[in-house]
Formats: structure tokens, C-alpha cells, sequence
């Protein structure tokens, strides 16, 4: 008999906005150290608009797709996905905007099954192609998007988060089966 999994993953609501937004600050000052900048990790907070921006994709269920995981009462994932942000691509394409599972859940396969529930969501969606970026240099979660069907398309870019960052951006197709 196989063991159920300690967590379940939903739909987010509107309710689960600023526990939503906090998995995503401790992932990134717990994750992203070393390649981000002590200055800016340590000053992110949780700010309004932010939390407004996560409400608007939210109320859009037609076009986006917001996902949380929970063990019992506690938030540990997240991930949400909508229309391409960048207007060079076409509007058939979704993009997976944000994808964290807490530092004491990695590993378990949370990040998996959110991702999974995400490319469903955009598949259902219409769209046909999905991107998404990640950090240049976290070799961990490239091997874990490559691991899950994603492949790096080449397109390259840099933020100034208090000190340049690199970005690559990896792409999938959502007309062949997961
Ligand atoms: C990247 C992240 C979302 C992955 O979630 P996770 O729950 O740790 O990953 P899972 O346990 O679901 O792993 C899924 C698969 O990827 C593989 N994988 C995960 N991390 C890996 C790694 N570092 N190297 C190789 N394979 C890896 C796993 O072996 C697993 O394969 P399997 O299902 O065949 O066993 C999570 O680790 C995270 O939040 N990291 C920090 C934030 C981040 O980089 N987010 C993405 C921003 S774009």
C-alpha cells in the first residue's frame, strides 16, 4: 500500500494571498543567497502591490492558474501561471510566473505536482506553449525543470537587484502529454 502524501495541493483564493506571497520571501532569502544580493533579499518584504497583483491574477481564473500546497494548516508551495508577459511572444503561449515550495518541503515532490497541476492548468487554458525564467546560476533548479520536461530556449536575461542577475528562460510544449 502506497503511503498517502502529507500534503494536498488546491486552487489559491483570494484568503490564502498573504501566505502565499510569505513562501515566496523565505524561499527567495533561503534559496537565492549567494546569487542575489544580501542587501536586496534582506529587504524584501511583503509589499501591497504585490498582494493586489496576486489578488487581480487570482479573480482571472479564465486566463491564469494560482496554486497553493498545505500540510494540515501550514502553507509550504506555491506557483501561478498566466498569459505571457513578454508581448514579442504570442498570446497563445502561458508562462509559470512564480514556482516555490518552502526549504523544509523541498525534495518531496511538491514542486513537481504544483508544476504538473500549472501546465494542466495552461494546457486547459488553450494555451499551446508554455516559458518560464529562472535564475542563471541555481543549478539545482535548472536540473529540476530539465528533470520535469523543460528545456532552456537560449533567450538570456539580467535584472539590478543591488548587484546584476542573471535570468534563462526555459520553454515546454503543452500539446505533447506531461
Ligand atoms: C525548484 C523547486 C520548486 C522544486 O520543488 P521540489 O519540491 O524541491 O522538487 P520535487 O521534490 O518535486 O522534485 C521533482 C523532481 O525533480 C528532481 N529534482 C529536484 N531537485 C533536483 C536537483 N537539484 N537536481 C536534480 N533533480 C532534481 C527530483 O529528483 C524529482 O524527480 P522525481 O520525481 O523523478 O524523483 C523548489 O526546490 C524550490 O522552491 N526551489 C527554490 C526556489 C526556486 O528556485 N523556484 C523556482 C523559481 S523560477
Amino acid at each position: 500500500m502506497t503511503a498517502a502524501r502529507p500534503w494536498t495541493i488546491r486552487t489559491a483564493t483570494l484568503d490564502d494571498v498573504e501566505a502565499f506571497e510569505a513562501v515566496r520571501i523565505s524561499t527567495w532569502k533561503a534559496c537565492f543567497r549567494g546569487i542575489v544580493s544580501d542587501e536586496f533579499l534582506d529587504g524584501l518584504r511583503l509589499p501591497r502591490h504585490r498582494i493586489q497583483r496576486c489578488r487581480d491574477v487570482i479573480e482571472d481564473s479564465e486566463g491564469s492558474a494560482v496554486f497553493v500546497a498545505c500540510a494540515g494548516d501550514r502553507f509550504i508551495g506555491m506557483g501561478m501561471a498566466e498569459q505571457v508577459s513578454d508581448a514579442s511572444l504570442e498570446s497563445h503561449i502561458g508562462e509559470v510566473r512564480a514556482l516555490y515550495v518552502h526549504p523544509d518541503w523541498q525534495g518531496r515532490g511538491v514542486g513537481r505536482a504544483l508544476l504538473g497541476a500549472l501546465t494542466m492548468a495552461l494546457r486547459d487554458r488553450g494555451y499551446r506553449a508554455a516559458v518560464l525564467w529562472t535564475l542563471r546560476d541555481l543549478t539545482s533548479t535548472r536540473r529540476f525543470y530539465e528533470a520535469t520536461g523543460w528545456t532552456f530556449d537560449g533567450a538570456e536575461d539580467t535584472h539590478d537587484w543591488h548587484g546584476l542577475v542573471h535570468l534563462v528562460r526555459y520553454a515546454r510544449d503543452l500539446t505533447e502529454s506531461a
